[in-house]
C-alpha cells in the first residue's frame, strides 16, 4: 500500500463524493495559498488581474490600455505595447541568470537523447531565425511545420516568432491531404519537416508525406529536414534543404522583431463542424500572459521544475505547455518522442525517475492505457520528485483520476484536471493546487475567467442542471479570429448565445460550483483527446469512388473515449462487403491521418435527415446506443 505523507488527505461528501485536500507540502509550496479569496478578488477586477500578471513578461513598449472592448468581439489587449513571445521565451532568460539552465531534455522511443541549455537553444534559435531571414520570410509571412516532437520543432516555432513570422504547426500524425489543406489556406511559404521518426519500432516516413503535400502547393518554395531517423529519403535538390545546413553557416546572434501586442504570432488548425478546419489565430502579448500565468500558478512554479507535459507540439498543448509556457517561466521542459510503453508499460514511469521530473501533464486516454497493464507498473517506480500531476483534453472518469491519484501521485500529488481549448490557448477552469479536488471535476474557473452554464437563451441554469458551457468575460490568451474568416470566427464563437463566448460544450455545476464537463454540444469528436469534425470524416469517406454518403457519429471506447462508427450508403450496384469496409477505412487514414480511429463501418440504404437535408447524426447516436431519440419533429 501506498503511504501518504501525512494526515488523511480526503473527506467523504454527504453525496458519497470524496473530496481531496492538498498536504502539508503542496500547501507550503504553494504559490496561490488562499484559493477562494484569490478567486474573489480577481474576479472583482479581472483586468486588473492580467495587468498584474502582464509584469510578469519583458514589454519593449508597455501598453496604453489593458483591454480594448471597441469592436467586440474583436477584442484587443495591451494596446499600443511591443514585446516578442520568443523574446520573452529565451533571450529574457540569457540576461537574468538562466542562460546555463537546461531548458530542454529530450528523448526519443529508441533510447537517444539530447539536451539544451537556455544558452544553447538562444544560439540554434539565432541561426534559424537568420537563415530564414535569409530565404526572405519576413514579418507576417506563415512557416508551416510538419515535425515530430524533436528539439528541432521548438527551435523552429520560436525562429519564426523571433523575426516576427507565423508558424503554422500540423500535427505530424496528419496525412497528406490535410497537411496540403493546412498550407494552402495559410499561404505559407515554406515549410519545415524531418526525414522521418519512429513509432513502436516502425519508421514514419514524414518525408515523403510531405512531398506528396507539397505538390500541390504553389506557394512552398523551399522545404527544410531535420535529420531525425536518418531514413532513406527522396531529396529535391532544387527545393529541399537539409535542416543543418541552412542554419550551418548562420550567426549565433539574431535581432528579435519587436512585435506590437496584437500582431499574430501563429495559427493553429483545429477541428470544427465543417469539414474545413479553422485557422486559430493567437498573438504575441495576450496570448504569453495567459499562458505563463497559468502554467505558474496551476503548476506551482517557482523555477527550478523539470516539466514533462506529454503532448505533442503539433497541438495547442504542446504549443503552450511543451513549448511557451514552460520556456517563459524559465524551467527546464521534457521532450519525448515515442508512445509510452516501449520498450515496457513502464516506460512513462521510468523517465519520470530518470529526469527528476517534478509535473506530469497529461490526457485521460494515456492514463486509461496505462491502466490496463496494471497498477504495478508505476508501483515498481517511486517517483518521488512528482509534486503535481495534470490531465487535459478530455473529461477524466472517476476510476482513471483515482488510479493516478493513488499510483503515480501515490496519494498526495494534486491532479489538476485542466479544461481548455485551441481557442481559449490557456487553461481555463482547473484547480489550482491548494483547491480541495473532486475526482472527474476541473473544479473551478481560473481566476480572472468568469464561466458560467446557461440555456440557449443565455439564462443561467441551476445547479446539478446541465446547459452551455460559456465563458462570460475576456481574457488575454483568447482566439483573435479564424485566419481569412472572420465571419466564421463571429458565427461559430459569439453568435451561439448572445453576448458571451460560446464553447461547444456542455457541463453541469454542483452545489458547491464545481464544475463537471461532459463533452461536446457539436459534431466534433474527441479520440484519444484529438480533436476532429464528423464533416471532415464523412467528406474523407465519400472521396472513395463507392461511397455516395456518410453520416459519422463517435462511439464510447473505454481508452480512447471515443472512436467512430460510420453509416454509409453506396453507389446503387456496388456490394457491401468487409473487403470494402476495409478499403473505406483505408481511405479516410489516408485523407485525415491515423487520427481518425474507424471502429465500424455499417452500410445503410437512408441516412436520417432534416427537411433541409442536414444528417441528424443524434438520431444515429440514439439508434445505435439504445438511448432515448428525443425530438425529432424535424426528421423527414
Ligand atoms: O470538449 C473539450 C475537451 O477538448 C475540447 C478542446 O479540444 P482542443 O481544442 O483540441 O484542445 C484540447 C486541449 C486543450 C474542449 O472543448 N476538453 C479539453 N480539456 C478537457 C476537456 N473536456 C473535459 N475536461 C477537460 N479537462
Amino acid at each position: 500500500m501506498v503511504k501518504s505523507n501525512q494526515r488523511d488527505l480526503t473527506e467523504v461528501l454527504s453525496s458519497g463524493q470524496k473530496k481531496y485536500f492538498p498536504s502539508k507540502k503542496v500547501l507550503k509550496n504553494a504559490v496561490v495559498k488562499d484559493y477562494e479569496g484569490t478567486l474573489k478578488k480577481a474576479k472583482s477586477n479581472p483586468e486588473k488581474f492580467w495587468e498584474e500578471a502582464a509584469e510578469d513578461l519583458h514589454w519593449f513598449k508597455k501598453w496604453d490600455k489593458v483591454l480594448d472592448k471597441r469592436k467586440k468581439p474583436f477584442y484587443k489587449w495591451f494596446t499600443k505595447a511591443k514585446c516578442n513571445l520568443a523574446y520573452n521565451a529565451l533571450d529574457r532568460h540569457i540576461q537574468n541568470g538562466n542562460k546555463n539552465k537546461l531548458a530542454i531534455i529530450w528523448e526519443d522511443e529508441t533510447g537517444r537523447k539530447k539536451k539544451y541549455t537556455y544558452y544553447q537553444l538562444y544560439e540554434e534559435v539565432n541561426k534559424m531565425a537568420n537563415a530564414l531571414r535569409g530565404l526572405g520570410i519576413k514579418k507576417g509571412d506563415r512557416v508551416a511545420i510538419y515535425m515530430p516532437n524533436i528539439p528541432e520543432i521548438a527551435i523552429t516555432m520560436l525562429a519564426c516568432l523571433k523575426i516576427g513570422a507565423m508558424h503554422s504547426v500540423v500535427y505530424a500524425g496528419f496525412s497528406a491531404g490535410a497537411l496540403r489543406d493546412r498550407i494552402k489556406d495559410a499561404r505559407a511559404k515554406i515549410l519545415v519537416t524531418a526525414d522521418g521518426s519512429f513509432r513502436r519500432g516502425k519508421v514514419i516516413d514524414l518525408k515523403s508525406i510531405a512531398d506528396e503535400a507539397v505538390k500541390q502547393c504553389k506557394t512552398i518554395k523551399k522545404v527544410i529536414v531535420a535529420k531525425n531517423n536518418g531514413a532513406k529519403i527522396k531529396f529535391n535538390k532544387r527545393r529541399d534543404i537539409w535542416f543543418n545546413d541552412f542554419i550551418k553557416n548562420q550567426s549565433a546572434e539574431a535581432k528579435t522583431q519587436e512585435m506590437d501586442a496584437e500582431d499574430p504570432a501563429f495559427v493553429l488548425y483545429t477541428s470544427g463542424t465543417t469539414s474545413k478546419p479553422k485557422g486559430v489565430i493567437h498573438v504575441h502579448g495576450g496570448y504569453a500572459v495567459g499562458v505563463l500565468r497559468t502554467i505558474k500558478w496551476v503548476f506551482d512554479l517557482k523555477g527550478d521544475e523539470i516539466f514533462w507535459c506529454t503532448a505533442d507540439p503539433g497541438w495547442i498543448t504542446g504549443h503552450s505547455y511543451i513549448i511557451y509556457g514552460p520556456l517563459m517561466a524559465g524551467i527546464t521542459t521534457v521532450m519525448y518522442e515515442g508512445v509510452p510503453d516501449v520498450p515496457t508499460p513502464d516506460r512513462i514511469w521510468k523517465i519520470v525517475e530518470k529526469y527528476k521530473v517534478n509535473v506530469l501533464y497529461t490526457a485521460p486516454t494515456l492514463i486509461r492505457a496505462m491502466m490496463r497493464y496494471g497498477f504495478e507498473w508505476p508501483q515498481k517506480h517511486k517517483m518521488a520528485s512528482l509534486r503535481i500531476l495534470g490531465s487535459v483534453g478530455e473529461p477524466i472518469n472517476p476510476e482513471a483520476w483515482k488510479w493516478f491519484y493513488k499510483y503515480v501521485g501515490k496519494n498526495h500529488c494534486p491532479i489538476m484536471d485542466t479544461w481548455w481549448q485551441t481557442e481559449t490557448g490557456m487553461n481555463m477552469i482547473t484547480p489550482l493546487p491548494v483547491a480541495p479536488l473532486k475526482a472527474g471535476s476541473a473544479c473551478k474557473p481560473f481566476p480572472g475567467i468568469i464561466a458560467d452554464i446557461v440555456g440557449k437563451e443565455g439564462k443561467k441554469v441551476p445547479a446539478g442542471k446541465g446547459g452551455y458551457l460559456v465563458i462570460k468575460n475576456q481574457w488575454p490568451s483568447m482566439i483573435r479570429t479564424i485566419f481569412n474568416n472572420p465571419k466564421r470566427y463571429l458565427k461559430t464563437y459569439w453568435e451561439q448565445v448572445k453576448g458571451v463566448y460560446f464553447t461547444g460544450d456542455v457541463a453541469y455545476r454542483d452545489k458547491e460550483g464545481y464544475f463537471w464537463i461532459q463533452g461536446r454540444t457539436d459534431d466534433v469528436l474527441k479520440i484519444a483527446g484529438h480533436r476532429i469534425g464528423t464533416a471532415e470524416v464523412e467528406s474523407a469517406f465519400v472521396s472513395h469512388k463507392d461511397a455516395v454518403e456518410a453520416g459519422v457519429i463517435g462511439v464510447p471506447d473505454e481508452i480512447r473515449g471515443e472512436v467512430i462508427k460510420a453509416f454509409i450508403i453506396l453507389k446503387k450496384g456496388v456490394k457491401g462487403t468487409d473487403t470494402l469496409k476495409i478499403k473505406l477505412k483505408k481511405q479516410v487514414r489516408k485523407t485525415l491521418g491515423p487520427v481518425a480511429v474507424i471502429k465500424d463501418i455499417e452500410f445503410v440504404e437512408k441516412l436520417p435527415k432534416t427537411r433541409s437535408g442536414k444528417i441528424m447524426r443524434r438520431v444515429l447516436k440514439a439508434k445505435e446506443l439504445n438511448l432515448p431519440l428525443g425530438d425529432t419533429s424535424s426528421l423527414i
